[in-house]
């Protein structure tokens, strides 16, 4: 081994370390000259074969050239390791001014809102929760509520069809009928959720909301059901607020009646939302039907009932002021947070 081979292992060592692109690529260079069964380590080995005054001589020129390489592979290893760092810094990084996307958080729907409000008040009068499905037979939505097939009654329903004996229901009505058929009198109940008609406008929707109210006992009068409804009425829109029934028609009920409640916006004064009458509508409701006992398997007059149904979208409106029925579907957060 002389000391030009010597050199020259250097001169490859030297050159394999500017050659790596990283750490990686430098290490194995490393690994390649300096390891354990790299090149000078080898030629370390070959001290044995010279003649013993030569070996202090050999041994010095390949230690130097250890340090030597040693030193040139830490400088270069701390120049990689920079670039490394700086390029893995340079492609991760932050903007700390850039504006962050909020998602903005939801909020309760005003049209739950008012149900749950309306719960909390009958709950109180002793009501319980109730509820029905939403494909519901022709006999539940119709028929059992005395209104039968060609009865005009369904016209003013503008009903979505299943298929023969099903219909989307038009109204939470239903919910009384299975009550009746599954529960034993006497009864409070009350049931929500969507209805649905075959109809829109600025104040229709073809999906809407009813809240359905069924009391029954052994004498209920009319006199029960206006002081249910004036207490309900002054519960959910201010004690101020008048009730008024005009007399109506549902298949139904017998009596039937129309309720209005005195304007919460303009106190009665008259305003654009009561259209200047003082007055607006929130439902229907009646004493049930002994037609409608008969049809459920109620015994009459021993049992005798109320009911009422009113309209989710309807009372929010009046409640909140709200001038277009349709913004309630659209789920708008900027709508919906306003409540
Ligand atoms: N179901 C009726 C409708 O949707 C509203 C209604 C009227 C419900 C009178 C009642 C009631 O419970 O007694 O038009």
């Amino acid at each position: 081994m002389s000391q030009t081979q010597l050199n020259d292992i250097k001169q490859k060592a030297l050159k394999a370390f500017q050659a790596a692109q990283n750490s990686t690529e430098l290490y194995n260079a490393k690994v390649q000259y300096l390891g354990k069964s790299g090149a000078l380590t080898e030629t370390m080995k070959l001290m044995a074969t010279l003649p013993k005054e030569e070996k202090p001589q050999f041994g010095k020129l390949v230690n130097d050239v250890k340090t030597e390489l040693e030193a040139f592979y830490s400088k270069a290893e701390d120049e990689l390791k920079n670039k490394e760092i700086n390029s893995q810094m340079e492609s991760e990084k932050l903007d700390l001014t850039l504006p962050i996307d909020i998602q903005p958080l939801g909020s309760e729907h005003p049209i739950y809102k008012v149900t749950n409000e309306i719960f909390g008040i009958m709950a109180r009068l002793g009501y319980a929760l109730r509820t029905g499905p939403m494909i519901e037979k022709d006999y539940y939505n119709f028929e059992a509520l005395n209104i039968p097939k060609n009865h005009p009654a369904r016209d003013m329903q503008d009903t979505f069809f299943i298929d023969e004996t099903h219909v989307l229901r038009t109204h939470t009505s239903p919910i009384q009928i299975h009550s009746l058929e599954n529960e034993k009198p006497p009864l409070r109940v009350i049931g929500t959720g969507p209805v649905f008609r075959c109809d829109s406008d600025i104040s229709h929707l073809p999906n809407f909301h009813q809240i359905e109210g069924m009391c029954v006992d052994e004498k209920v009068s009319m006199a029960d059901l206006k002081g249910t409804i004036s207490f309900f009425v002054k519960e959910f829109f201010g004690p101020g607020l008048k009730t008024r029934f005009r007399p109506s028609f549902f298949p139904f009920t017998e009596p039937s009646a129309e309720v209005d409640c005195s304007c919460p916006i303009c106190k009665g004064k008259g305003c654009s939302l009561c259209k200047h009458t003082g007055w607006i509508e929130i439902g229907g409701c009646g004493l049930i039907n002994p037609k409608v006992f008969e049809f459920a398997k109620v015994e009459y007059p021993k049992w005798q009932g109320f009911a009422f149904g009113f309209g989710v979208e309807r009372m929010a409106i009046i409640k909140y002021g709200v001038d277009d029925i349709r913004l309630f579907p659209q789920n708008d957060v900027r709508f919906l947070k306003q409540f």
